[in-house]
């Protein structure tokens, strides 16, 4: 997490640079935000908790600063626990993203030399270990050596870079948390993100890990963190260019994104068809193959392991990202590991790749973001091409992940031509969920449920993940607890949580699912809930219809919008910002 962005010009100074820089990033956390630049004598400060201000803060001009958005771990939100933090003598400033896991000790040991820390992070141990290992070194290869020797005593995923006020640097080093580098006429460039630097530079280079990045102005090296050799710079033009971050006329991003899934879908079936026969030559070729993803996106793998079953008749494992590496033992050089990630840089999934890298499997990706950290590491990728997804929670993503999983498993089946006829349908389907009819039917169910504590969600086989899905989207953006379940284990426990007046969401397509399902429903509905089915027909359990077109195998695709859009509405009748709720991140890049 936390979004990091730092320049050193010639003589070109900062302007609003840093401020527009975090701006981009704030999708990677929004808690606090701070930004340092160092001046004649001194590095001046400025931090704070809560949103980036729209205004800039009254910051002096300077030709080298840094700036940083923050997703608290280690302190509470507050703005002393902001970054930057800078050393006893002033001399060093430093922005962090990870987490020290041995940072408890590194602390102590800091405390006990007379160090005092300003902070309860963990990030703050690197300002005083610079500042000790450096001492009274006045030159660049003090503090390059200071850094390669400080990172070699962190523990954990992490990245930072350091100020130096004296030699007028900054000095940059990672462990998995991406870093990128971009040169310019003006100076020289760092961030979390390529985006971040869009505009500003031609060039950028994706830092590895062990390299670290020493930036000066008009001129940047890299050296091994280990042996201390000089690295060659491997620049790539900025293909990227400014996205277009306008909402275009919607209220939220949100319910722009749920609005853009029609046209994503699209663009899969058109566009999208020979990077997807790729995958599924690689699944036909694997022995054993294993979609792994976290949060979103790991519900869309859960679903592409049910499309593989009952379309290509073929198991394809799925795994939480978190959870892979207590799984992976069976994995040979004949497995593949299909990595799902809107961003392409989750650190869980990423940690999945690296242990699968290590027994040899292949490994493709789905990724939404072309040069993350993900799609880098992967021998295969395909590209969602969603465009951009601003709100935190995930939805068009979502969508053209099991889009990409069903048409692969089509192919799989020799029945391409199918699962493009599927893919069509969907697109009709949501359609008509967005219609403005349908639009005002889910604002009236979003109503009469917006002052209830719980929501209960069932579906089974396929609609099993789209119930977890879609719990996932209603309690992320409107905090009231929403659970999905397997309608079969509903009475298996579940159903001690019915109460009088408890929504209850059940997913019902015209599938093999139905009777179970809508059995389930009735002994909910005997306890006192208020059943709303997600159908293409009507039934009579239904307390509120809300029908859905019937699109056989598509229905994951199709169902989870009025979830979706459920969510969106229950967020702004609670007052609640829809684009960037609590406590969330975009892109979760610490484990
Ligand atoms: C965070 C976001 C979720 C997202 C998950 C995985 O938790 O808040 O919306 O589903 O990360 O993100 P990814 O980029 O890997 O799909």
């Amino acid at each position: 997490m936390c979004g990091i962005i730092g320049f050193v010009g010639s003589e070109r100074p900062l302007g609003g640079m840093l401020l527009e820089g975090l701006r981009r990033l704030e999708y990677r956390g929004y808690d606090s935000w701070g930004v340092a630049v160092g001046q004649n004598g001194s590095i001046k400060v400025a931090k704070k908790a809560g949103r980036i201000i729209a205004t800039d803060p009254e910051l002096p001009e300077a030709t080298i600063g840094f700036g940083h958005t923050r997703w608290a771990t280690h302190g509470g939100v507050t703005d002393q626990n902001a970054h930057p933090h800078v050393d006893c003598t002033g001399r060093f400033a430093v922005i962090h993203n990870g987490i020290i896991e041995n940072f408890r000790k590194l602390r102590q040991h800091l405390l006990d030399s007379g160090h005092e820390f300003q902070s309860e992070t963990d990030s703050e141990v690197i300002a005083h270990l610079i500042e000790q290992a450096v001492g009274d070194n006045q030159d660049v290869d003090a503090v390059v050596a200071a850094v390669r020797s400080v990172f070699e005593q962190m523990r954990g995923l992490n990245a930072f870079i350091v100020l130096d006020n004296h030699t007028r640097h900054l000095f940059a080093v990672k462990n998995v948390s991406p870093l990128v580098l971009g040169r310019s006429d003006g100076g020289s460039h760092i961030a979390s993100d390529a985006l971040a630097l869009v505009d500003h530079v031609d060039q950028i280079h994706f830092v590895e890990d062990g390299q670290v990045a020493v930036i000066g102005p008009g001129k940047i090296q890299l050296v091994n963190q280990e042996t201390g050799d000089p690295e060659t710079l491997d620049w790539r033009p900025m293909t990227l260019t400014a996205v277009d971050t306008g909402l275009h006329g919607y209220p939220h991003f949100m319910i722009k994104e749920i609005s853009e899934q029609p046209e994503v879908i699209r663009r899969i079936v058109t566009d999208e068809i020979e990077p997807v026969r790729g995958l599924a030559e690689l699944i036909r070729a694997s022995y054993g193959t294993f979609l792994v993803g976290s949060g979103t996106s790991s519900y869309a793998a859960l679903s592409g392991s049910y499309l593989f079953s009952r379309i290509a008749r073929r198991h394809v494992n799925f795994t939480v990202g978190s959870e892979f590496k207590y799984q992976e033992h069976f994995l040979t050089d004949k497995s593949l590991v299909v990595a799902l990630s809107q961003s392409g840089e989750t650190a869980d999934v990423i940690e999945a790749v690296m242990a699968a890298q290590e027994r040899g499997a292949k490994i493709a990706a789905l990724v939404n973001v072309p040069g993350s950290t993900l799609d880098r590491m992967a021998d295969y990728s395909v590209h969602l091409n969603a465009g951009p997804e601003q709100c935190v929670l995930s939805t068009k993503a979502y969508v053209a992940k099991v889009a990409v999983l069903l048409l692969a498993a089509h192919i799989l089946n020799g029945s391409e031509h199918a699962g493009r006829e599927i893919l069509w349908q969907s697109v009709d389907g949501i359609e008509q969920l967005l219609s403005p009819i349908a639009s005002d039917h889910i604002r009236a169910v979003a109503a009469q449920i917006v002052d209830q504590d719980h929501c209960y969600i069932i579906g089974r086989g396929l609609s099993y993940p789209t119930a977890l899905e879609s719990a996932l989207k209603i309690k992320e953006v409107s905090y009231i607890h929403a659970e999905g379940f397997a309608g079969g284990e509903l009475k298996h426990g579940v159903i001690a949580l019915i109460d009088k007046g408890t929504p209850a969401i059940v997913f019902s397509p015209l599938d093999e699912t139905r009777d179970d399902i809508l059995s389930g429903a009735m002994e909910m509905k005997s306890r006192g809930a208020v059943i709303i089915g997600v159908s293409p027909e009507n039934d009579e359990v239904f307390d509120i219809h809300v029908p859905v077109a019937d699109v056989g195998d598509g229905s994951p695709i199709v169902n989870v919008v009025p979830a979706q859009l459920l969510g969106y509405q229950l967020a702004l009748m609670r007052d609640l910002d829809p684009d960037k709720p609590r406590n969330l991140a975009k892109s979760v890049t610490v484990k």
